[in-house]
């Protein structure tokens, strides 16, 4: 089949290529010079595992192509999908600027028929507007598909390749048929095609996304709530995830979530609700317990290093007491009024393992490092960071406003005490001991619950989980 996926992201990038993979022809539209004159040199925008050998192999046999010119590339296509990014709006909205940007340029080109695919997160409605306005602006025939796309960053040619499930929202039999055949090779495992309504296939999206957020947000609360009991997360985890009807996936506590796609999708998805007069307490609930928790670790921070100095051994009590008991989750501002510029932490130096919103990938979009480092800097503290993958993200972000280490163990040297914010593989199985020669006191502060209590407490570090007394 002959198709054209406009916007060449995280989304567009692995679509187009998965497709090519398959023998379609296969062309890569993007506004962003750069990025297309990138590719066409088989330079990847972005860190995907097992992206970079698929892209190199289908340009290689002809099969994917890359441009700025999308009326060639709408005329030269059957299928024309869409995945430019929605971002959120000031409201909290998806900002379809992008999309209908994308929509009005395909409308004015086609010459033809096409079948035009929304594979961008839109909300429910936007399959009817996109008709309209390409209605308004051709004479051509064509018809509109909602195809949200599931993939996850980090495993997004894994995701891509063998999904769950491919949700085809179409009216027309003949155009879902269509697709269906377009898809047939990545579900031959029997992973469903379900064919739905496009505004279903639209809220489908919305709706796996929030509840995803919504188990870590639930155990975020457990978390909380295991830190103010005396309870251990970890062990409540195992034990309600051995529950059929519960399961493992989701369960892990930690930062809050982060990404390009949960934050903004729950919000948009408490706008659609807003917009329809329905209260929505529970969607709303999960993006505040979001918030909330990424303010976990800066409390933890500021509580040990409030108590007194020079006696490791009350510090560690007092934290631990004080994390069991009373621990507020303070906002910046609150913390800022409670501590002003003398803070606790103001002059110390941390070191950050993991800057990524989660292991393999490079996305550092709402990534919950992000709200640590700028409390720590705007408390006077000095930050050492170090991400397999993130780094060149993070100069965009921080500037020469932080130090970045060329390794984990460098980020340690001299630094009062470690904080753990992505749980890279890398990170799961280092050096205790080169770590307790490199840190200047051994602390760690760690995000994900990578490391084993007991054991650190035995090699002589003060570490502090979330949930985990
Ligand atoms: N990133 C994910 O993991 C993921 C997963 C599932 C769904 N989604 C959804 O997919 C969509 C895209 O997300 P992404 O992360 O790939 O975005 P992205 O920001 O990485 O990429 C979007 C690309 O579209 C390009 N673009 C913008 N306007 C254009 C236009 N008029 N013509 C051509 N190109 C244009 C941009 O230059 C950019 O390269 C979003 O709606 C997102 O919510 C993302």
């Amino acid at each position: 089949m002959k198709i054209c996926v406009v916007g060449t992201g995280y989304v567009g990038l692995v679509a187009g290529t998965c497709f090519a993979e398959t023998g379609n022809d296969v062309i890569c539209v993007d506004v962003d010079e750069k990025k297309i004159a990138g590719l066409q040199k088989g330079k990847l925008p972005i860190h995907e595992p097992g992206l970079r050998e698929l892209v190199r192999r289908n340009v290689q046999e002809e099969r994917l192509r890359f441009t700025t010119d999308l009326p060639w590339a709408v005329q030269n296509s059957l299928i024309v999908s869409i995945a430019v990014g929605t971002p959120q709006g000031d409201d909290g909205s998806s900002d379809l600027t992008y999309v209908m940007e994308a929509v009005r340029s395909i409308a004015k080109t086609m010459d033809d028929y096409k079948i035009v695919v929304t594979k961008s997160t839109v909300p429910v409605g936007t399959a009817d507007k996109i008709t309209q306005e390409i209605s308004a602006l051709t004479t051509c025939e064509f018809d509109v598909v909602a195809n949200p796309e599931f993939l996850k960053a980090g495993g997004a040619v894994e995701d891509f390749m063998k999904p769950d499930r491919i949700v085809i929202g179409a009216t027309n039999t003949r155009v879902a048929a269509i697709m269906k055949d377009l898809y047939a090779p990545f579900t031959r495992t029997g992973a469903p095609i379900l064919v739905m309504d496009p505004r279903s296939a639209e809220m489908t999206k919305y709706a796996a996304n929030a509840m995803l957020a919504c188990r870590i947000s639930f155990m975020n609360e457990i978390a909380n709530l295991c830190d103010r009991t005396g309870a251990d997360v970890n062990r409540v985890r195992h034990a309600i995830a051995a529950d059929q009807r519960i399961g493992a996936a989701f369960l892990f506590p930690g930062l809050g979530y982060g990404g390009s796609c949960f934050p903004k999708d729950v919000r948009a998805l408490i706008h659609v609700a807003r917009e329809n007069n329905y209260p929505s307490k529970l969607i709303q609930a999960v993006d505040e317990v979001n918030e909330l928790q990424k303010h976990v670790m800066i409390n933890k921070i500021l509580t040990f290093y409030s108590s007194e100095p020079g006696n490791e051994l009350e510090q560690t009590k007092s934290a631990q007491a004080t994390s069991h008991q009373q621990l507020h989750l303070l906002s910046l501002s609150e913390i800022k009024k409670q501590y002003g510029n003398q803070g606790p932490v103001k002059g110390k130096t941390f070191a950050i393992w993991g800057l990524a919103f989660k292991p393999q990938t490079d996305d550092m979009r709402e990534a919950p490092s992000r709200v640590v480092i700028e409390q720590l800097l705007a408390l006077g503290a000095k930050i050492q960071a170090y991400d397999p993958e993130a780094m060149k993200e993070a100069r965009k972000i921080f500037g020469n406003k932080i130090h970045y280490a060329k390794n984990n163990y460098e980020a340690l040297k001299g630094a009062d005490a470690l904080i753990l914010v992505t749980e890279w593989n890398a990170f799961r199985h280092p050096d205790f001991k080169k770590m307790k020669e490199l840190l200047k006191d051994p602390v760690i502060f760690d995000g994900r619950n990578q490391y084993s209590r007991r054991e650190m407490r035995k090699l002589g570090f003060d570490y502090f989980g979330v949930g985990r007394p």
